[in-house]
Formats: C-alpha cells, sequence, structure tokens
C-alpha cells in the first residue's frame, strides 16, 4: 500500500533502507526518546524484515511505514501504527535530522489519521511521549490530540475518531 501526498511517498520499508534507516534512527536527537535504537546495520534490517509481509491491522502488531521524500523518493523517517485493539491504535514517527521543521512530520501524519479513522474506522488514536520530548507534544497537540493522565511516566495523547472526522478541513490548518 502506497499513500501520496502533496510532498511525501508513505510505502513499504525496503531492504535497500536499512543503512539510511540506521543512521537516523541511531542519531541520539532521533533515539533519545525512542523505545528502539538500532545497534547496527544489521540490527535496521532485521528490523525491516520483521515488516515482511504484514498487513495493516493485524492485532498487537506494529505496522511500519516508510516516509520518503514524494519526487526523490529519498527516506527521510518511518511511522508506526500498532493496532493495539480492535479500536485503537498507537502512533509513533521519526523523522531524520535535516528534514526535521519542514512539516513533513505533520504531513504523514494527517494522511495516516485519514486512513486509520476514515480507511479502517478506528475510534481513537493514542500516542505515549516522554514528558521530555517537547517536539513531539508539539506536533501531536497541533493535530487536535489531547493529553490524558500520564501512564508509566509518559504523557498520553490521544485523538476520538469523532473530532477528527468532524473537522471541517482533515488535513488541512488545525
Ligand atoms: C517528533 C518529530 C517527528 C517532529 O518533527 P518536526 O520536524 O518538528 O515536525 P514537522 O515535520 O511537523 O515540522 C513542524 C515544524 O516545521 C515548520 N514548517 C516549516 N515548513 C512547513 C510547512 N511547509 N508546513 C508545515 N510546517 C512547516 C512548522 O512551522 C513547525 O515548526 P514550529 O513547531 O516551530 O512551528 C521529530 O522531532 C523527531 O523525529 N523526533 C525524534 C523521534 C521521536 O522522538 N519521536 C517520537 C514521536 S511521538
Amino acid at each position: 500500500m502506497e499513500i501520496v501526498t502533496a510532498r511525501l511517498r508513505l510505502d513499504a520499508l525496503r531492504d535497500e533502507d536499512a543503512d539510511a534507516l540506521f543512521a537516523y534512527r541511531a542519531d541520539p536527537a532521533v533515539a533519545r526518546f525512542q523505545g528502539w535504537k538500532p545497534a547496527s546495520v544489521v540490527d535496521a534490517r532485521r528490523f525491516i524484515e520483521t515488516q515482511d509481509g504484514l498487513a495493516p491491522d493485524t492485532p498487537d502488531t506494529w505496522w511500519q511505514r516508510a516516509i520518503r521524500l514524494r519526487d526523490s523518493g529519498t527516506l527521510i523517517g518511518d511511522l508506526g501504527l500498532h493496532f493495539m485493539d480492535d479500536k485503537a491504535v498507537e502512533v509513533g514517527i521519526s523523522l531524520a535530522p535535516a528534514h526535521q521543521r519542514r512539516g513533513y512530520a505533520r504531513e504523514a501524519l494527517e494522511v495516516m489519521l485519514d486512513f486509520v479513522f476514515g480507511g479502517l474506522r478506528k475510534q481513537r488514536v493514542k500516542a505515549f511521549v516522554d514528558p521530555r520530548n517537547f517536539m513531539c507534544m508539539r506536533l501531536l497537540e497541533g493535530l487536535g490530540m489531547r493529553r490524558r493522565a500520564p501512564q508509566n511516566g509518559d504523557v498520553m495523547f490521544e485523538l476520538p475518531a469523532a473530532e477528527w472526522l468532524a473537522a471541517p478541513d482533515q488535513g488541512g490548518d488545525r
């Protein structure tokens, strides 16, 4: 499955992405607040292999998408959907530092929220964020996600389907 936006292409991670994925995921600026950091390119390749043949909406799995520049195909990050149960999806996202601060994370998440709520008909999206991760919290709040009670030291963010679907301009300025 491939989703194209104004500037991005979201599709499957491929074996040849391992070097680039390792480079940004192992960067301390990206890994600092993340639960997983690849120890080597081999580790990054294994991570990509876990996605082989995995369909979206498989219970209790993370479905990872590559975030690429639409025109060049350059891998600039990845986005994961964790299918927690039949109603709730957790999201996670990482961008290579050189491609941050340009609105790419927001653009990728907007189209994924459309897919999760409009396509898969899920009822809520959640994110669990280290309370020191200001860039991530800013991103999620900008998308209309709300802070809920902390869980295991993380700030929980939540967005109900009704709020996303009722917004007059999905994917527009929020
Ligand atoms: C979390 C993370 C993905 C956010 O990335 P980001 O680059 O800040 O987010 P965006 O791509 O949406 O960029 C937003 C910024 O780009 C600016 N921007 C520039 N051009 C833009 C454009 N054309 N459209 C929209 N925004 C644009 C926005 O104004 C905004 O800056 P501001 O917050 O100062 O207003 C990134 O910090 C990251 O990868 N962190 C490490 C991994 C991590 O901790 N992930 C956990 C996430 S839950």
